[in-house]
């Protein structure tokens, strides 16, 4: 990974500790979450359905689907309850003036197609 080809998703301050936030980046939704102050970066759709990751609900360091109740792994992007079974997808994360960065284009996990 170059540092040119990251691009800047958020500042940090847009994710208060604890929660996670949906960021539009050229028309792919990224969930960006915060846990104290370690970032992370999954797809925001739910390998489910339609739910938005970035509007679940942060608990013990999983986010829970609001549409079905599914949860993931928010560290790995690993399913953790039904009805969810496929990870979602991450990347790694930069965290630089202040803000969180990805290289959009080196997914970790290969999630639901893009
Ligand atoms: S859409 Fe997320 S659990 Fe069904």
């Amino acid at each position: 990974m170059s540092v040119s080809d990251l691009v800047q998703l958020c500042r940090l301050d847009e994710v208060p500790d604890g929660e996670g936030r949906t960021i539009d980046y050229e028309g792919t939704a990224y969930a960006v979450f915060n846990l104290e102050g370690e970032f992370f970066v999954l797809q925001d759709q739910c390998t489910h359905g339609p739910g938005s990751l970035g509007e679940g609900i942060v608990e013990d360091g999983e986010v829970e689907c609001d549409f079905h109740n599914g949860r993931f792994k928010i560290a790995t992007g690993e399913p953790t309850a039904p009805p969810c079974v496929a990870p979602v997808a991450m990347w790694e994360v930069t965290l630089r003036d202040g803000a969180v960065w990805i290289d959009p284009k080196a997914a970790l996990v290969s999630g639901i197609d893009f």
